[in-house]
């Protein structure tokens, strides 16, 4: 048995080496070992569900470059903050499909950039057939964790994700309990409304919003679990930092969600400096995550999650190994 399982979740893909949510960015996260692919999905103008961290999507595709969808530029209110560019509602599938994928972090990601201009927006269709097709390939399971972007928004404009989800879900009979697919959601009444409709693994996600912070008490806990069956909270919330930005001890929140029956997968370990706390390096953010105890880590570069996971397995058998030998010793 693997003596300390975690799950690795490549965020939005391989999203540290491929511009996010591609084809190419979720297949080098498989090739990688990655557990998990992760989607953001939003809805087209025809209720297409398509992968994209936001429904505007100036700053992930070319849209800005094609004159002839220049009149869709708006801006409109997206659970509550204004937003000014063009929209995955406003555009056909057909019409998404002339866009290509652009790097969201040009700065931060400059070798990214290289793959500007080269790959489409995927359907969701066309990720779970990824997994489907490379898991058999492979020989081994790989897990969809697609997340519901603005559920509510979406219900608002008739476009409510829930159907085509289902209907995608269906169609791979992916539906029960044991699916390799677990549905993540900021919003409680989207995954409690799944919960009805469906079997497949919940994700609760919170954040630092005030909304959230009833959820993580142990009486919240205990409600999230009667729907999701991870909390998946954001990785400060686990190892605090300090008003220099540094980690120390973790707080309670990891066994707290394990005492209310919760799994607990953390976002988002990014290896560029901006990201990580001001006293370790990505390696060592991962190692502690590790040794907190969390079920699974989101992380935009795979590669160093399971290595991390790696070294937390070298370590545990190391142990197991030496205290056998002192057993032995005492024995003889
Ligand atoms: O789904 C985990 C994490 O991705 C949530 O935040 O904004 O990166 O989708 P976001
Ligand atoms: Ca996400």
């Amino acid at each position: 048995m693997d003596p300390r399982p975690v799950t690795v979740f490549a965020h939005r893909g391989a999203s540290g080496y491929r511009p996010e949510h591609t084809i190419e960015a979720y297949r080098l996260a498989i090739e990688m070992g990655a557990d998990v692919i992760e989607p953001d999905l939003v809805s087209t103008r025809d209720g297409v569900l398509v992968a994209r961290h936001e429904n505007e999507i100036s700053g992930t595709t070319d849209v800005a470059d094609h004159p002839e969808l220049a009149d869709r530029r708006t801006t409109k209110v997206v659970d509550g903050v204004t937003v000014t560019g063009w929209f995955t509602e406003d555009l056909t599938l057909a019409e998404l499909r002339t866009l290509h994928a652009r790097e969201r972090l040009p700065a931060v990601r400059p070798g990214n950039t290289l793959y500007d201009g080269l790959y489409p927006v995927p359907t969701f269709d066309e990720i779970l057939d990824l997994a489907r097709i490379e898991a058999v390939r492979r020989g081994r399971v790989i897990a969809v964790a697609p997340e519901t972007k603005h559920p509510s928004y979406f219900a608002a404009l008739g476009l409510d994700l829930t159907p085509p989800l289902l209907v995608s879900l269906a169609r791979v009979g992916w539906t029960g309990p044991d699916a390799p697919v677990a549905v993540q959601s900021f919003e409680p009444g989207n995954l409690r409304e799944l919960r009805r409709l469906v079997d497949v693994p919940l994700v609760q996600l919170t954040g630092a919003s005030a909304d959230h912070a009833p959820l993580l008490t142990p009486a919240g806990l205990r409600e999230v679990s009667t729907y999701a069956t991870w909390l998946g909270p954001e990785k400060n919330q686990v190892l605090p930092r300090d008003a220099a930005n540094a980690i120390g001890a973790p707080s309670s929140l990891v066994a707290d969600a394990h005492a209310a029956g919760l799994k607990v997968v953390v976002y988002t370990v990014r290896a560029e400096p901006q990201f990580l706390p001001s006293n370790v390096d990505v390696d060592r953010e991962l190692d502690a995550l590790v040794a907190a105890g969390v079920d699974g880590i989101f992380a935009d570069q795979p590669d160093l999650a399971l290595a991390s996971v790696e070294r937390a397995r070298t370590e545990d058998r190391c142990l197991a190994l030496r205290a056998r030998r002192s057993r032995d010793l005492r024995v003889g």
